[in-house]
């Protein structure tokens, strides 16, 4: 799987839990959703610093929930199924100390390191939590994460006592002028021994311009105790998402690894930066990719194929081989190897194409099946019908699934030929072998083998246009 960051558990067995901070409402976001559920690449943005911990080796990962909690917690629930996670209610927010609080009852008996996180940093990679894992310089030691920013702003900033490392950390509110010139500010990130952890956060209080419990009041405690670590990691990793515009920038540099980790394994992406992918999407090699693709959700593609441009792959398998020309979508479909399907092709949910199966432009499938080498090439619709092999449906053939109440199916036997134009009145079958003549409408099923004809007969007047001009010319003409 093309996880960005996919790297390996750490070494050895040494226990870790960590606290992944997702309570907040996320005021800047200006929208009514919970700034954690925000989706990045598809996923809700706490999604990743669960993830990451879970890869660094956490065990168990205890998410801190408040606002739309329940929202959260089933959705970790549901795209990490089996991972060891726990949640703890945090019904006020009073701070970010107040709520690793709330974690305690959670992690009750456990005496290890503890890695806290925030829910808003998705960007975070498991070497750099582990990074700041090891930095601890003795077990009751507290380490976290720093970087150097251009514009510090709404960061605390990181005070350090002249040749003793980190003193304290001090919120944007509450700085002095000259704290916040201060580049070096608080990642969010830290890591601290459990009986540490407790005995210390009881002691924070909310004497502070925001009136909060400070998490970062850790910093002071921890420098003169057991001693503070400070680890510089990348903003790239670390910067925070705490607007919109933080989320669009997040969402592209996470779909820029994915692309990234396509590339290295063999696909050939034309345009990356008009690349758009969920996490968790599979791609085989010596797939090309052409430009303004978006593959999402559960999305996966063989090896060998061709995404033409423009297309939208939600939730959709894709075969080897296959070609999908451009400006085609698909929705919880599955083609397999070697079809040739668009362009300007739609493939609603359950639309299931079978080895070698060309579908062509303006074809729309829902909850339909055809067998091998079938073939639609042009202007159809079929929904609710299953097709054998070797069937040819013609140009404008349509299948009237729905009476206005209900859906009703329509089968298609093998090597049946389907002219263009037809429309069938569902419930109806169609035998083995047998012909559908060009522009019938049937309402009834067909014997294997048999030709159906439903239109009227033709008829043709010879010399008709000749006496229309007489009449005219005769002034008799009505
Ligand atoms: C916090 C840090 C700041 C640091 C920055 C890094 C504090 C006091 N400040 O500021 O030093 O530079 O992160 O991104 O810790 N949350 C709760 N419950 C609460 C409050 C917050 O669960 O009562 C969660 C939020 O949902 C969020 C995370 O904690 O996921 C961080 O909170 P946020 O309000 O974004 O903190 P910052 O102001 O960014
Ligand atoms: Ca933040």
């Amino acid at each position: 799987m093309p996880t960005p960051s996919k790297q390996k558990k750490r070494k050895g067995s040494s226990p870790l839990a960590a606290i992944v901070l997702a309570a907040g409402k996320g005021t800047r976001m200006k929208t009514r959703r919970a700034k954690v559920l925000h989706p990045v690449c598809g996923r809700p943005m706490v999604y990743f610093p669960v993830k990451r911990a879970l890869e660094a080796g956490a065990d168990p990962v205890v998410v801190v929930v408040g606002h739309q909690g329940d929202e959260v917690e089933r959705s970790l629930r549901a795209s990490l199924p089996g991972a060891p996670l726990r949640f703890a209610r945090q019904e006020r927010q009073l701070g970010t100390a107040h709520a690793v609080l709330a974690a305690k009852a959670s992690l009750r008996g456990y005496t290890g390191p503890v890695m806290i996180l925030s829910g808003d940093t998705p960007l975070l990679t498991t070497s750099t939590l582990a990074s700041v894992v090891d930095a601890r310089t003795a077990p009751q030691s507290l380490a976290f994460a720093t970087m150097d920013l251009e514009n510090p702003k709404g960061y605390g900033r990181v005070v350090h006592a002249p040749g003793k490392g980190p003193a304290l950390i001090v919120e944007e509110k509450d700085a002095t002028p000259q704290e916040r010139q201060i580049r070096e500010v608080n990642a969010g990130l830290y890591v601290a021994d459990a009986g540490f952890l407790w005995s210390t956060l009881s002691r924070v209080d909310a004497k502070n311009a925001q009136r909060e419990f400070y998490l970062t009041d850790l910093v002071a405690l921890a420098a003169d105790g057991p001693g503070a670590v400070a680890v510089r990691v990348s903003p790239v990793e670390a910067q925070g998402v705490n607007d919109l515009e933080d989320m669009s920038l997040a969402t592209r540099a996470m779909t820029r690894r994915i692309a990234s980790s396509l590339m290295k394994s063999g696909v050939t992406l034309e345009d990356p930066e008009r690349f758009d992918a969920d996490e968790g999407v599979e791609v085989g090699p010596d797939t090309v990719i052409e430009p303004s693709v978006r593959l999402r959700g559960t999305t996966r593609i063989g090896g060998g194929c061709v995404i033409g441009q423009g297309s939208i792959l939600l939730d959709t398998v894709v075969g080897d081989g296959a070609t999908i020309l451009p400006y085609s979508h698909f929705d919880r479909a599955s083609v397999g190897d070697g079809c040739r399907v668009g362009p300007f092709a739609r493939l609603r949910p359950e639309a299931t194409l079978a080895e070698g199966v060309p579908v062509g432009n303006f074809v729309e499938l829902k909850k339909t099946s055809m067998g091998k080498r079938s073939k639609a090439n042009h202007l159809t619709y079929l929904g609710d019908a299953t097709i054998g092999a070797d069937v040819n449906v013609g140009c404008g053939t349509i299948t009237c699934n729905y009476d206005g109440e209900r859906k009703h199916p329509t089968r298609i036997g093998d090597g049946v030929f389907v002219g263009s134009d037809a429309i069938l009145v569902a419930p109806i079958s169609i035998g083995k072998g047998a012909y559908v003549a060009a522009g019938s409408t049937l309402t009834e099923s067909v014997a294997a083998g048999a030709l159906a004809l439903g239109r009227a007969r033709q008829v043709n007047k010879n010399g008709w246009a000749r006496e229309r001009a007489a009449l005219k010319a005769s002034g008799k003409e009505k």
